[in-house]
């Protein structure tokens, strides 16, 4: 039965597809290529792609030319994924269940998708055992350091003097590091688990990443969309005011991104 952290997730994402997928996806995007190589995803393989969202590394696995199946917790998603990838099976599941017998993937990524889940310990033994003997999986998740994208919005509450609930956190919890998110695995039954970090910058114009939270994604965004009109004006007056104050000669900003991103084998 979903616990407190996982009826949060739905909430959190119910009806966000469409906006996810014109906003925050590009973000989490900029991951795929490492993550699907890592998974060794290529021609004829198949894949699975858990919390598909709008269906980046999914398409991107098609691109390569493997079998794809993708699953979200959010119909809205599955039909946005199977509008955006129409080479692939994309189905409605909620982890820690998934609707497969065992060992029927070569591989399953997951890109920022693990730390959503109640259980992500859990999860990643399901995951595993939808794997075949020596298939691999590939995961990301938001590092603990060098992410300082999302800090823009918390500027712009805390200017406006806007305090934030506290939302549910995992009940156990794993650490954001290379380390943190291999020993994640290891405890999974995953063998030989690897991580590392990786980095980029995300660039995007003030307004556009403004819409990400406007449009009430993630925790952020909740805040955001649940205050009165001229609260959230004044919020927007601050974002404009300091992210305008850090956009380059092209009028976008450069945001630091950082990810783990582990990878094992069956
Ligand atoms: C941050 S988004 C990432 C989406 C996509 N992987 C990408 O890279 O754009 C997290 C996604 O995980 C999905 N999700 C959250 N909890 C889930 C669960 N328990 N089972 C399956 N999907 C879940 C959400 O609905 C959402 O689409």
């Amino acid at each position: 039965m979903a616990g407190e952290f996982d009826a949060h997730e739905r909430r959190m994402w119910a009806g966000k597809a469409v906006p996810y997928g014109r906003t925050f996806a590009a973000l989490c995007g900029a991951a795929v290529p490492e993550l699907v190589a890592a998974a060794g995803v290529g021609a004829g393989t198949t894949v699975l792609d858990v919390g598909t969202g709008s269906g980046t590394a999914a398409a991107a696995a098609v691109r390569l030319g493997a079998r794809v199946t993708a699953v979200d917790a959010e119909p809205g998603m599955v039909e946005l994924a199977a509008e955006n990838v129409p080479g692939a099976d994309v189905r409605h599941a909620v982890l820690p269940e998934l609707p497969f017998p065992d060992a029927s993937f070569d591989a399953v990524v997951a890109n920022f998708v693990i730390n959503h889940v109640e259980d992500p310990a859990a999860a990643l033994a399901e995951l595993r055992r939808v794997t075949r003997p020596g298939g691999r999986v590939a995961v990301t998740v938001w590092a603990a350091t060098g992410n300082t994208a999302m800090g823009l919005f918390t500027e712009a509450l805390d200017a406006a003097e806007v305090g934030r609930p506290v939302f549910p956190t995992l009940p156990v919890d794993f650490e954001r590091t290379p380390e943190g998110l291999a020993g994640l695995l290891a405890g999974a039954g995953w063998q030989d688990p690897e991580g590392r970090q990786l980095a980029w910058t995300h660039r995007v114009s003030p307004e556009e990443f403004w819409q990400g939270p406007a449009s009430g994604i993630a925790n952020l965004g909740l805040v955001i969309t649940g205050l009165p009109a001229a609260t959230a004006a004044l919020v927007k007056e601050h974002y404009d005011r300091i992210a305008g104050g850090r956009t380059g000669a092209d009028g976008l900003l450069a945001l630091p991104a950082a990810a783990v991103l582990a990878v094992a084998r069956r």
